[in-house]
């Protein structure tokens, strides 16, 4: 039995409560959380299970009661690195939610701490899991697929949701919503693109959402919409189009990637996706459901994602392997999130180096 912590019991971390319950192998031990609504939260996806568990105001508490293997943090962006801080050099595996922190400088010092942590440091950058992703980037790694030009992403939805004491509508606690959503896809884009950004422009706005709340007399100051236009380090070019007004979207989201021989289209909520090749043009363009994938035992808002997160989380510690969404991939995605807000202010190009500090020219 692998005895795991949860840290922050809101959406995430009851997403992650109730996939750990739905895999063999597992015992959930120890909670923390300093809100008592959301330990209740956790309470009510432990059910007759919180009997065994103990409960912890901080993870400090948490982490010192040794009753855990592994710790899942999944409390605000702000606070990453604060418990973080708690748990690198302990005894513990760790998978800490995206994004790793709210700045590059705030993860330069994550990763420089966790050189003295000898367990595993897994990033939950869980996009990667989702079917429809997964089957397509296993596509795109096909031989007869060509070499990766292009990569758009689109993501048209609803606004954020309300959270805990409204962590989310500051840029100061979340890093922008170019970092706090879309972290995850710039993961993605770097994944396919198997390169390092180099160049990042954006443009974006508050358009819309949230103007008409009001926290503590301040009026929330995130993006709502916005194109960012990533260039890397191999000539592949991507492109995120963002809109968080866009309720009235059939497919919330769709990934398109271009090589010089071929073009995958999936559209990650429905399931589906369209192939097609140059040399045959449109009317060979093949479009293929995605297979429901029989391991995931529970969905939770992510089409399972975190559930296969955990599988191989669990596959990584069993076996002694390292982490497969790493400490690179947590920082490179908070990199050019940051670099796309740092353009949208200033109207200017962004470049980065590959310590991913920032120049503006
Ligand atoms: N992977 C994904 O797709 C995904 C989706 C949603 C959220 N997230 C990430 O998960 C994290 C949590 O987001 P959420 O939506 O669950 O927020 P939430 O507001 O619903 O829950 C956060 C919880 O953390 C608790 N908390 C705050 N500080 C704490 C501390 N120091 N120690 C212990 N608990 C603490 C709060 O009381 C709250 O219960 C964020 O980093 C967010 O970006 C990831």
């Amino acid at each position: 039995m692998l005895r795991y912590g949860i840290v922050g019991t809101g959406m995430m971390g009851s997403e992650h409560i109730m996939s750990l319950r739905n895999i063999d192998g597992v015992e959930i031990t120890a909670v923390a959380d300093p809100n008592e609504i959301s330990i209740s939260l956790a309470k009510a996806m432990l059910g007759n299970l919180q009997e065994s568990v103990k409960f912890f105001s901080s993870v400090k508490d948490l982490v010192d009661s040794q009753l855990c293997d592994v710790v899942v943090v999944a409390t605000p962006n702000m606070t990453h690195e604060e418990v973080l801080n708690d748990l690198l050099g302990r005894d513990v595996h760790i998978l800490v939610e995206k994004p790793l922190s709210i700045s590059v400088d705030s993860c330069k010092r994550i990763l420089n701490k966790a050189k003295e942590h000898e367990k595993i440091l897994w990033v939950g950058l869980e996009y990667r899991y989702m079917p429809a992703l997964s089957r397509g980037l296993e596509m795109i790694s096909g031989d007869d697929f060509g070499s990766v030009k292009m990569i758009s992403i689109v993501e048209h939805r609803y606004p954020f949701l309300p959270k805990v004491n409204d962590w989310n509508r500051f840029e100061k606690n979340t890093g922008g919503t170019l970092v706090e959503k879309c972290c995850h896809f710039f993961d993605l884009m770097s994944l396919i693109a198997k390169a390092e950004p180099i160049k990042v422009y954006a443009s974006g706005a508050q358009d819309v959402n949230h103007l008409d709340e009001s926290y503590d007399s301040k009026t929330p100051d995130i993006l709502d919409n916005a194109f960012v236009v990533v260039d890397f380090d191999n000539k592949v070019r991507a492109c995120l189009d963002i809109c968080m007004f866009a309720e009235g979207s059939k497919d919330e989201q769709t990934v398109s990637v271009v090589s010089d021989k071929a073009k995958v289209e999936i559209k990650v909520t429905a399931g589906q996706i369209n192939y097609g090749k140059r040399s045959t043009g449109s009317v060979g363009v093949v479009t293929s459901e995605v297979e429901k994938d029989e391991r995931i035992k529970y969905e939770g808002f992510h089409h399972g994602s975190t559930y296969l997160e955990h599988l191989d989380l669990m596959d990584a510690i069993l076996n002694n392997s390292s982490a497969k969404v790493d400490l690179k991939s947590g920082i490179r995605s908070v990199a050019i999130g940051a670099a796309a807000e740092l353009s949208v202010k200033t109207g200017k190009p962004v470049y980065i180096d590959s310590d991913y500090n920032f120049t503006l020219r």
